[in-house]
């Protein structure tokens, strides 16, 4: 399994100054220093935290690669078309939620989402759809074109008991082998830490995980070597 690393919350941090530091570049570079295997960014519509500059720096940049998460509105898709990211990842994006509250739905957007994918697909850009471990958002991915899809893990991350999360899990541990059976690659995030990734580990198959809360947040704390370290050991990764 791979590990990328979700350096939004950085940016969130320069922000808050108006002024150019922590930079989220030079961040990605020392985690990519450390081992993560990828740089995941999302930018948004109202830009609250990465801003265009930082995409088309790291683009120039990170050695790994760069998932570049967005809405599949226009203005954004015709700036990923002209960075082209190694991969998009279109999640919902609502302008009052603190973080991406749930998996796209595919079956009510269709059109729009197809028309997103093949769009980016003509820059030759890979695309994977943040979706609910459901059988039917998944097969309506497969249908559209996704290459990948990301697997929303927040209910998982946020189950208040054992039995939830572990109906969770087999959940996910379905949608995972369902996935796979059409053909395409699979991710997942939200909501992962040093607690519950252990238990995450128990599912088979998944291509990546991106991280970005937790690992800022021990970063703070231990530093960004640490953090990566101690993640990369929870995921097995040497
Ligand atoms: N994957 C997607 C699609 C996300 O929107 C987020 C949050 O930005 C993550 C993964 C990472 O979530 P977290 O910050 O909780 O690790």
């Amino acid at each position: 399994m791979k590990f990328s690393l979700n350096v939004d919350h950085v940016a969130t941090l320069r922000n808050a100054r108006g002024e150019g530091q922590p930079d989220p570049v030079t961040f990605a570079l020392m985690a990519e220093k450390y081992g993560v295997d990828g740089i995941v960014v999302h930018l948004r519509e109202d830009r609250r935290h990465i801003q265009e500059r930082d995409v088309r720096l790291l683009r120039e940049m990170i050695t790994t690669k760069l998932d570049l998460e967005m809405a599949a509105v226009d203005e954004i898709i015709e700036i990923a078309r002209d960075i082209q990211p190694d991969l998009v990842t279109l999640v919902p994006e609502k302008r009052r939620e603190l973080t991406t509250e749930g998996g796209l739905n595919i079956i009510d957007n269709v059109e729009q989402l197809k028309d997103a994918i093949e769009r980016l697909h003509e820059k030759e850009i890979p695309v994977s759809l943040f979706v609910e471990p459901d059988i039917m958002q998944i097969d309506a991915s497969a249908e559209i074109g996704a290459d990948f899809i990301e697997i929303h893990t927040g209910v998982f991350s946020n189950a208040e008991t054992e039995d939830d999360m572990y109906d969770e899990l087999d959940r996910i541990r379905l949608a995972v082998k369902h996935a796979k059976k059409l053909g395409m690659g699979v991710n997942a995030g939200h909501g992962l830490d040093y607690n519950n990734v252990k238990e995450f580990m128990q599912i088979d198959g998944i291509d990546e995980v991106s991280i970005g809360h937790a690992v800022i947040a021990y970063s703070v704390f231990f530093g960004l070597e640490n953090a990566i370290k101690r993640m990369m050991e929870l995921l097995k990764i040497d």
